[in-house]
């Protein structure tokens, strides 16, 4: 390989803001890193020292269990220091701006920040004002990366690729960041994606992203290799999306009879936290044959844990080359 190929099969950015216009080396060099650390993960010692000295700050402005907890394993088990930051304990109450908030941190030389954030754009935003890596922990409806490198880390652990097959991902898709990763990454990777929802949950002008669109799930699920729940954001909505829960779960809830569509071993997922009874029947989410949720959950740790080490490596290039 020469030294183009090289630099060309590398994550050479200094952030990681979003899924849309990485290329498809990009993202499986950030999965295969991620593979390398899921073994570590299960053993009894999970703590290496990569990160030794680096500190890592995750400032969430929204409420997170899994993202935060999982961005903060993944800091520790590479032996940095990790702080978290969440809006209830911060100045931002009392009156404190984004970038205020975010230059006072950049003060203390963080070496990289995972930023969550209501408004959509405001994570690439702060990544302008200060030196450290940013990573986008989810903005808005627009993009959360590291949600759609562990989904994909976790397909294509059970199926081996993820070219080719057929994703169809299901209910509030208007609200979700989630969705809008997975797009971008199972387009730039070869699947195809379909999205099912009523027409309200539905941005406008989506099918330029390259989807299918569906309003009926019997249809839409039809010999797909994963189906893909999405939560009802309902702290996102302001005024009737659907009629009520019961009738949404009716016509888009996955259940067994509308799974029974989709391919006979077709991967069940949901990016957390789950309304049992709303966008997925209980009994299902917990059928470990075929609900993958758990694993996706575990794929979390190692995806963060691939993206910091990844992205200090580089600032280790930069200050390098500023000596
Ligand atoms: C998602 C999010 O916050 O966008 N959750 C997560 O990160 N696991 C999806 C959701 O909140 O429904």
């Amino acid at each position: 390989m020469n030294t183009n190929e090289q630099t060309y099969l590398c994550y050479h950015r200094r952030h990681l803001l979003g899924i849309e216009g990485l290329t498809p080396e990009e993202i499986t060099i950030l999965l295969n890193r991620s593979e390398t650390h899921v073994q570590q993960n299960r053993q009894a010692n999970k703590k290496k020292s990569v990160l030794n000295g680096r500190t890592i700050i995750n400032l969430f402005f929204e409420d997170s269990t899994r993202t935060r907890t999982s961005f903060e394993l993944a800091g520790k088990r590479l032996g940095g220091d990790v702080i978290n930051m969440s809006v209830s304990t911060s100045s931002v109450k009392k009156g404190e701006t984004l970038i205020d908030t975010a230059m006072t941190l950049n003060a203390m030389h963080p070496d990289v920040l995972v930023v969550r954030h209501p408004q959509s754009g405001a994570v690439s935003l702060l990544s302008e004002k200060v030196n450290c890596a940013v990573i986008n922990g989810g903005d808005g409806a627009h993009e959360h990366p590291t949600q759609a490198l562990l989904d994909a880390l976790t397909i294509r652990r059970r199926l081996g690729h993820l070219s080719g097959l057929v994703i169809a991902i299901c209910g509030d898709v208007l609200h979700s960041r989630v969705a809008r990763s997975n797009i971008h990454l199972l387009n730039t990777m070869g699947a195809r994606v379909r999205l099912i929802a009523p027409v309200t949950l539905i941005p406008s002008g989506i099918e330029h992203l390259g989807v299918e669109v569906f309003h009926n799930m019997d249809e839409g699920l039809k010999d797909v290799d994963i189906v893909m729940m999405l939560r009802l954001q309902r702290e996102r909505m302001q005024g009737n999306f659907f009629p009520s829960i019961r009738e949404y779960f009716n016509f888009f809830g996955l259940d067994e009879a509308k799974l029974a569509n989709a391919k006979d071993n077709a991967l069940i997922m949901h990016p957390g936290p789950m309304n049992r009874g709303v966008e997925i029947d209980s009994d299902l989410a917990d059928d470990f044959g075929r609900s993958v949720i758990r694993e996706q959950v575990e794929m979390g740790v190692a995806v963060r844990m691939a993206c910091l080490e990844i992205l200090t490596e580089n600032l280790d290039q930069s200050e390098g080359s500023n000596l």
